[in-house]
């Protein structure tokens, strides 16, 4: 009698804990995300499928996780907190549990795809002292030359977080109400911050603080080294080890001027449509000692004379084929301005040299909307037009200011 006893109670429990914290949670988190998911998820494409089993294969999720938690520092850093049927095609799922690199559940969108491959190829040549291992044998031999598992690889990226974004604002407010949670887990799902939260994603049109001017050479030129190097080079001539996968390629500060506005602006914001991110996790005295050391690459060289009449000529030029898109005052608020992924340069606060310019308007700029003008107009107006876009330039402080 007493083994029979022990036997059924000994099963039951079993099976009541089974219920308990097996059958019911799943039931209740099945419900949950019936309840908050969109009607249609997107589900993945064969490449993706594919670049997910990449990310899976080569640890990736050992570094990474995939759910940013109901904790105000997760949701600070990275955006709203994970909601259940956001990984509802994740099976078997690559949340990971630890984070040795950023979490990236909202990666789609954050850094431009030549960042992307460049970063997996050699991460040590953007970011100097990760930790992240290289991914060589993604690719066919260069960080430009991705192989077809860096192309899945990055699809695989791009669909993160992507679902959340598809379903806007209805879609939140659906989640919202259905959503059977304590008031501290709503504000952390959808309270009002963004969506996604990374300092570095470029902002084309967002404010910016206008940075101090720093007089703190050392702290600056520290801070650059180890940010910046990488890519605009050790003495920002825009050659660092980085530069070679990214079209285009980073600024060379050499033959620039910058208007302290100008490079406020680059470092808040970034520059989009290109690699440059927003670094907007910097405190603005820090970002101001490396606008210090930007403005500093500048090489002073004498101006060329000014030859006669080519003003004339440039102002012609300039209104028929380049005001459209860098505006008639040169502020890069063209008509046709915000059709291009990269914006047009604002001559008025960023000088180029005359060399820089005119290779800029004879060669275009590669990986941006500024083509080659060699064909089209003639050597005279090419020169006329690369001269007289310089002299929109409102100034600003110069080198040597603020010391
Ligand atoms: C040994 C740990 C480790 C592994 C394994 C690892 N990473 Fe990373 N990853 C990091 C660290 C640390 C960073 C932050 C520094 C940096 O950006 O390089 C990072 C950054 C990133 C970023 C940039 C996120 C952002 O927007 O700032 C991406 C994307 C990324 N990793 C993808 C991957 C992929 C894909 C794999 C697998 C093929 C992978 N990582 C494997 C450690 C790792
Ligand atoms: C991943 C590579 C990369 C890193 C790291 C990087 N930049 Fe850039 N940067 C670029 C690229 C690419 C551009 C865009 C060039 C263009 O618009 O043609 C750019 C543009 C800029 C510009 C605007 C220049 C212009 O002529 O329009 C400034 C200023 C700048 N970067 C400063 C910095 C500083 C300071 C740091 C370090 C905090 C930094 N960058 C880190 C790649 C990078
Ligand atoms: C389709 C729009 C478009 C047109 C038209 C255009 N540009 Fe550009 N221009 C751009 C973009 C975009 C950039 C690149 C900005 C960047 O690299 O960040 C650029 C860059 C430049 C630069 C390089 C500035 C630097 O930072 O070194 C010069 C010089 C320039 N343009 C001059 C001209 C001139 C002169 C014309 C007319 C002959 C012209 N552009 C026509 C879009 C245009």
């Amino acid at each position: 009698m007493t083994y029979l006893v022990a036997a059924v109670g000994g099963l039951g429990f079993f099976a009541l804990s089974m219920l308990l914290l097996g059958v019911w949670p799943g039931e209740a988190l099945e419900e949950q995300i019936h309840q908050t998911s969109p009607a249609h998820p997107l589900p993945l494409s064969a490449s993706e499928q594919r670049g997910r089993a990449i990310y899976a294969r080569e640890g990736c999720a050992y570094c990474h996780t995939q759910q940013i938690r109901y904790l105000a520092r997760d949701v600070s850093r990275f955006g709203k907190a994970t909601l259940a049927w956001e990984t509802i095609f994740d099976y078997p799922h690559l949340w990971g549990t630890r984070r040795i690199g950023p979490d990236l559940s909202r990666e789609a969108g954050v850094r431009s795809p030549d960042w992307q491959y460049s970063h997996l190829f050699a991460p040590q040549t953007l970011v100097r002292d990760s930790v992240m291992p290289a991914y060589p044998w993604l690719f066919h031999g260069a960080p430009d030359q991705p192989a077809q598992d860096a192309r899945d690889v990055l699809a695989y990226l791009e669909t993160l977080g992507r679902d959340r974004y598809l379903a806007g604002p209805e879609g939140e407010a659906a989640a919202k109400k259905a959503c059977n949670c304590s008031e501290d887990e709503r504000k952390f799902a959808f309270g009002p911050g963004p969506l996604n939260a990374s300092p570095a994603i470029p902002l084309r049109k967002g404010k910016f603080p206008l940075l101090p001017v720093s007089n703190d050479e050392a702290r600056g030129r520290q801070l650059y080294s180890r940010n910046c190097a990488g890519c605009h080079g050790a003495e920002g001539a825009g050659d660092g080890a980085g530069a070679a996968g990214l079209h285009p390629k980073p600024a060379n500060f050499t033959e620039q001027e910058y208007a302290q506005e100008r490079l406020s602006q680059a470092l808040w914001n970034g520059v989009a449509g290109t690699a440059m991110p927003g670094w907007r996790d910097i405190p603005p005295a820090d970002l101001a000692a490396m606008a210090r050391t930007v403005r500093n690459f500048h090489q002073n060289g004498p101006e060329p004379a000014l030859p006669e009449g080519v003003l004339e000529l440039g102002a012609k030029v300039y209104a028929a084929h380049c005001a459209q898109c860098h505006g008639e005052k040169g502020a890069g608020d063209g008509s046709a301005a915000d059709q291009f992924p990269v914006p047009p340069t604002n001559f008025q606060t960023q000088r180029p040299s005359l060399a820089a310019s005119l290779r800029a308007v004879k060669n275009g700029i590669e990986g941006t909307p500024m083509a080659p003008w060699s064909g089209r107009l003639s050597e005279a107006e090419v020169y006329a037009a690369a001269y007289f876009v310089r002299g929109f330039y409102k100034g600003g402080i110069r080198k040597g200011d603020g010391q």
